[in-house]
């Protein structure tokens, strides 16, 4: 494709999501939130009974999706999800179905449908690697699981949930296992990327450095 764009891939929890909205205002291009995706897959098969373990269950859930964005919302066959698909269960079911071959395939299409003008900045595991291999830009985010876990419980008190540290960091270094160890497009820096530590940056410096990064190779 000639549009050009930038992957953003890296762990739960690193900041991604964050970092690939604000640069894609700053830029004026589209989004592409890839793990809401898997979270709409798995809030689909969670209201209908199927499955982790039924790949074409899942399969048949995520290519039927009926979903818009728009703006900062998710709509699934009409309905705002986007509060539903932020819950912990359903990441932790976004995470099963999305070991499933069958499940990525699904999805594959609807993502790259994304790359319009004037240009992409897309978020999750395997964008550099897979679903954009030619991306103009390739940054693999990371930040120590102390570091994610810590965002993540400001994150949910701040949005009035109840949170446990401890119960955090164990669930996000189980995600983290399953998302390296999978088969199928598993969580890794392409080799072409570019990998960005925000342990100790603020959200703005980490803008700054993709910004600046992009700036050089265009
Ligand atoms: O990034 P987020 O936490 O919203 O993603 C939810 C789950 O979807 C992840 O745990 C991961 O297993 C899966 N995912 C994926 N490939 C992507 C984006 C997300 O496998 N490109």
């Amino acid at each position: 494709s000639t549009v050009p764009m930038i992957a953003i891939d890296g762990p739960t929890a690193s900041g991604k999501g964050t970092i690939a909205a604000r640069v894609a205002a700053r830029l004026g291009w589209h989004l592409l939130d890839s793990g809401a995706l898997y979270r709409l897959t798995a809030l689909a098969c969670l209201e209908q009974g199927i499955a982790a373990g039924d790949e074409q269950g899942a399969a048949a859930a995520a290519a039927a999706l009926d979903v818009r964005f728009v703006a900062d919302g998710v709509f699934m066959g009409g309905r705002d999800v986007s509060a539903d698909i932020r819950r912990e269960e359903v990441g932790n079911m976004a995470s099963q179905v999305a070991v499933l071959a069958p499940v990525r395939a699904a999805l594959l299409d609807r993502q790259r449908a994304f790359r319009c003008p004037p240009g992409l900045v897309a978020d999750g595991r395997d964008m550099g690697t897979v679903v954009f291999p030619d991306a103009d830009l390739k940054i693999f985010l990371v930040a120590s699981a102390e570091a994610r876990a810590q965002r993540r419980y400001k994150q949910l008190i701040e949005k009035g949930f109840s949170a446990n540290l401890l119960t955090l960091l164990r669930d996000l270094e189980a995600r983290d296992a399953r998302d390296t160890q999978r088969a199928n497009a598993p969580l890794a820096a392409a080799h072409d990327a570019l990998v960005l530590d925000s342990s100790h940056l603020t959200i703005d410096q980490t803008v700054e450095q993709v910004m600046s990064w992009w700036g050089e190779r265009s």
